[in-house]
C-alpha cells in the first residue's frame, strides 16, 4: 500500500533506547493499520498474532465488513441492495472487475462464462477414481486441482488474458463439477450444462436433471439458488480466502490455488458449519433438549459449539443470516412447507441462545450458516452438498481475490515468522546411547 500516513505510531523497546515509528496506514473506511513491516530491523522484535485477529495481511479493494454495526459491502454496494436488485453473475462481474457492469458488458460477460460450462471429457473418469460416498468436497478438492492439468494455455499468472480466462473456466465449470459429483454419488448420468439457462438455474438443472425426462426448473428455487450465491459470493480475508492468497502468493497456478481454498473451506468452523448445523439440529432434535444442549456448549470442559453462531468479525447479526433467514420462510411458503420442524427449532434456538448470557457476553450471534442449511435442504439438496454449494458460489470471491494479489506490486510471498519455543541447539546421540 502505497501513500504517505499522515500519523504514526511509535513503540519503544523496555530496558533500551530503541524505538521504532509505524506508519499508519488509512483505508477508505475502517481502523487505521500499523505498518509493521520494519519492526524488526528498528527493535529486533517479531509481533504475535496467531489466529491474525490484529493483523491485515493485505489491502483489498473487494469487500469491506463492519463487524460491529453488521455490514458486508461488496465494492462499496451494501449486501443486502446486491441480494435484492441484482443477480449472481452481475456480482461475479462486480467482484472481478470493481463496477457494476453496462448491460452491453454483462451480456459478453455471461457469454465469457457460459462458454467453459463444459468440462474436459476427459475429466469425466477421475470420477471414476472416488468411492460413490466420497463426500462432494473431496471429490471438489480433487476435480479443480486437476483442472491445472488440463489448462496449459492459460497458467502464466503474469498475463492479464491468461488471469481472465482461468476466471472464465473456475466460475464457470465449477457448478458442473459439483453438480457431477452429487450425481456420482447416487448413480445417476451426469447432466451436460445448458448455456441457454441461467447460472443458478442451470446448477440445479444439473443437479436435480436426468436424461429421461424434461426437468422444468422451478424459477422460485433459481432466483433462491441465486440469492445463496450472492450472499456467499465474498467475505474479505477469511481462511479459505487467505489460504487462496498465500497458496498464490508461491506463484502456483489458479486452479491450484483455488483446490487449496475448497480445502480450507471444507473445515466446520469455516464453510463446513452449514452442514455441521443440520446435525446439530437433528442430534438436538426437540424444542425441550435445547436447555441441555446449550449447557453442554457452556460447559469449558466440552468441546461442543453452537454452530452457525459466532464470527471473527461480526459481533453483531450477520447481515447475510438476516436475508437468508426471511427467504427461508419464503421458500418454504412457495414450496407448501406450512411447518418445517426444523426451521422451527432453529428459530427457537436462536431466540433462546441471543437471550442466554453465554452468548450476549460474547457477541454471539447467529452467522449466515445457521439458515443456509434449512433452506438448501428444503430445495432438495443433501446435507453433505452444503459446503459444495458455498464452494460454488465462493469461487468467484476467491478468484478475484487471487488476481487482485497477484496485481498488487508489493504482492510477496506469504511467509511468517513463529516464536520458536523447542529445544536450544545439541549433539546428535547415537542410537545405543538414548
Ligand atoms: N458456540 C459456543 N461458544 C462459542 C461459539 C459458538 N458457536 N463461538 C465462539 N464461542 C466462544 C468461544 O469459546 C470463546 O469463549 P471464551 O472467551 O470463553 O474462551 C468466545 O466465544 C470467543 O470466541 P473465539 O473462539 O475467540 O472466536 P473465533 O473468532 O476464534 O472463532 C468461529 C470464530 C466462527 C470459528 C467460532 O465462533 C465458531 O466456531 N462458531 C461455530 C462454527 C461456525 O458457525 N462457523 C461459521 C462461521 S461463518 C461462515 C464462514 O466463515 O464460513
Amino acid at each position: 500500500m502505497s501513500g504517505t500516513a499522515k500519523r504514526t505510531v511509535t513503540l519503544t523497546l523496555d530496558g533500551s533506547n530503541k524505538s521504532s515509528t509505524l506508519p499508519l496506514l488509512d483505508g477508505t473506511i475502517g481502523p487505521p493499520v500499523a505498518d509493521i513491516r520494519k519492526i524488526y530491523g528498528d527493535l529486533g522484535i517479531f509481533t504475535y498474532d496467531p489466529g491474525y485477529g490484529a493483523t491485515a495481511a493485505c489491502d483489498s479493494k473487494i469487500t469491506y465488513i463492519d463487524g460491529d454495526q453488521g455490514v458486508l459491502l461488496y465494492r462499496g454496494y451494501p449486501i443486502e441492495q446486491l441480494a435484492e436488485h441484482s443477480n449472481f453473475l452481475e456480482v461475479a462481474y462486480l467482484l472481478l472487475n470493481g463496477e457494476l457492469p453496462k448491460p452491453a458488458e454483462l451480456v459478453e460477460f455471461q457469454k465469457g462464462v457460459t462458454h467453459h460450462t463444459m468440462l474436459h471429457e476427459q475429466l469425466r473418469s477421475f470420477y471414476n477414481g472416488f468411492r460413490r460416498d466420497a463426500h462432494p468436497m473431496a471429490v471438489m478438492c480433487g476435480v479443480v486441482g486437476a483442472l491445472s492439468a488440463f489448462y496449459h494455455d492459460s497458467l502464466n499468472i503474469y498475463d492479464p488474458d491468461h488471469r481472465r480466462i482461468s476466471a472464465f473456466r473456475l466460475i464457470a465449470k465449477v457448478p458442473t463439477i459439483a453438480a457431477w459429483a452429487h450425481k456420482y454419488t447416487v448413480g445417476q448420468p451426469f447432466m451436460y450444462p445448458r448455456n441457454d439457462l441461467g447460472y443458478a438455474e442451470n446448477f440445479l438443472y444439473m443437479f436435480h436433471g436426468v436424461p429421461a425426462e424434461e426437468y422444468k426448473v422451478n424459477p422460485i428455487l433459481a432466483r433462491a439458488m441465486d440469492l445463496i450465491m450472492i450472499l456467499h459470493a465474498d467475505h474479505e480475508q477469511n481462511a479459505s480466502t487467505s489460504t487462496v492468497r498465500l497458496a498464490g502468493s508461491t506463484g502456483a497456478n489458479p486452479f491450484a490455488c483455488i483446490a487449496a481454498g475448497i480445502a480450507s473451506l471444507w473445515g466446520p468452523a469455516h464453510g463446513g458449519a452449514n452442514e455441521a448445523v443440520l446435525k446439530m439440529l437433528a442430534e438436538i432434535g426437540h424444542v425441550k433438549n435445547i436447555p441441555a444442549f446449550l449447557a453442554d456448549v457452556k460447559d469449558r470442559n466440552n468441546h461442543a459449539k453452537l454452530m452457525g453462531f459466532g464470527h471473527r468479525v461480526y459481533k453483531n447479526y450477520d447481515p447475510r443470516a438476516k436475508i437468508i433467514q426471511k427467504a427461508c420462510h419464503d421458500v418454504l411458503g412457495e414450496l407448501g412447507i406450512k411447518d418445517d420442524p426444523l426451521l422451527d427449532l432453529a428459530l427457537e434456538l436462536e431466540k433462546i441462545a441471543l437471550n442466554d448470557k453465554y452468548f450476549v457476553d460474547r457477541k454471539l450471534y447467529p452467522n449466515v450458516d445457521f439458515y443456509s442449511g434449512i433452506i438448501l435442504k428444503a430445495m432438495g439438496f443433501p446435507t453433505s452438498m452444503f459446503t459444495a454449494l458455498f464452494a460454488v458460489s465462493r469461487t468467484v470471491g476467491w478468484i478475484s481475490q487471487w488476481a487482485e494479489m497477484i496485481e498488487d506490486p508489493e504482492q510477496r510471498i506469504g511467509r511468517p515468522r513463529q516464536i520458536y519455543t523447542g529445544p536450544t541447539q545439541r549433539d546428535y546421540i547415537p542410537p545405543g546411547q538414548r
